[in-house]
């Protein structure tokens, strides 16, 4: 019984003992345009302060990223964007050490698209507007979001300020014009990558609001208009002078008309 009772307190105390450190709580990969971080959170544990091993399997065996670290989070953005990792963490107290905990984490397919910057001008009652695809982490400043996929749209969508109709847009390209707005009226436009070939969004960009000016069609048709009607006119004084050389020319009676008499 006495025995009995050892072996059972025994065989509970090496499963505490073993047990003890806790492992971290809601690991999760939090990964924007590649910038891809590990994060968790420490789990509650009154006897210590914990530190935390993270690793990434490469190679055929695991190497460290983040050793002994009191941070809730290991950066990961060195990672290959393609394939799969196998990515771990646990938490340590001196020579103590939790359970590992594993996640897998695929790149190219988990990480978001972050909002591309908008340029927004506004030219009488039409607004130009530039998109700018989202950078990635660790890579030249000319390589984007969009080098990466094979397919890429821009999903736009701009209002009235101060009105809940918008209306969406798609683009191909980096550059886009709405024509014909209302003048001396804001709009605000939003813009955000999409990959057609994968159905996956982007994160809107703040919207960014700019004001029309005037509806300028008449004046630039009268501009036009002016215009033209200068150059025909000067075209016509010109041909009318060689013509007129070429005619005094022709009649022998050069500068007849500046002749005295
Ligand atoms: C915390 O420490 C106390 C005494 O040092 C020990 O009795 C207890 O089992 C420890 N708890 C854990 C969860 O390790
Ligand atoms: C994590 O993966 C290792 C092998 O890499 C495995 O031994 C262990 O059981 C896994 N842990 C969990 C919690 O799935
Ligand atoms: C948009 O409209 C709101 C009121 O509806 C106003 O407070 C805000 O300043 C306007 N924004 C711009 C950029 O005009
Ligand atoms: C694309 O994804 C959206 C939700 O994100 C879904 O409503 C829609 O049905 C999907 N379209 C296709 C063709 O899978």
């Amino acid at each position: 019984m006495a025995r009995g009772l050892r072996s059972w307190l025994g065989g509970c105390l090496l499963v505490t003992a073993l047990g003890m450190v806790p492992p971290p709580e809601n690991v999760r990969m939090n990964s924007v345009n590649f910038k891809n971080i590990l994060e968790w959170e420490s789990p509650a544990f009154p006897n210590g302060t914990l530190t935390f091993t993270a690793q990434y399997f490469s190679y055929r065996k695991f190497q460290d990223r983040c050793v002994g670290t009191a941070a809730t989070e290991c950066d990961f953005s060195e990672l290959s964007k393609y394939g799969d990792h196998t990515l771990r963490v646990r938490a340590e107290l001196g020579d103590e050490h939790s359970d590992w905990v594993n996640v897998t984490f695929c790149p190219i397919d988990d990480t978001a698209i972050g909002p591309p910057g908008v340029q927004v001008e506004a030219l009488a009652n039409s607004l130009h507007i530039r998109f700018l695809a989202p950078r990635i982490e660790n890579e030249h400043e000319t390589w984007t979001m969009k080098n990466i996929y094979s397919a890429w749209l821009y999903h736009m969508q701009y209002w009235k300020n101060g009105s809940d109709t918008t209306y969406p847009v798609t683009c191909q390209h980096d550059f886009e014009v709405l024509r014909n707005l209302e003048p001396w009226t804001t709009y605000c436009v939003q813009v955000r990558g999409f990959l057609p070939d994968r159905n996956k969004t982007g994160q809107w960009s703040e919207p960014v609001c700019e004001g029309t000016i005037s509806d300028d069609s008449a004046p630039s048709w009268i501009v036009v208009a002016m215009v033209l009607v200068a150059s025909v006119l000067a075209a016509c004084l010109l041909l009318a002078g060689c013509f007129g050389l070429l005619w005094s020319i022709y009649k022998g009676t050069k500068y007849t008309f500046s002749r005295p008499r």
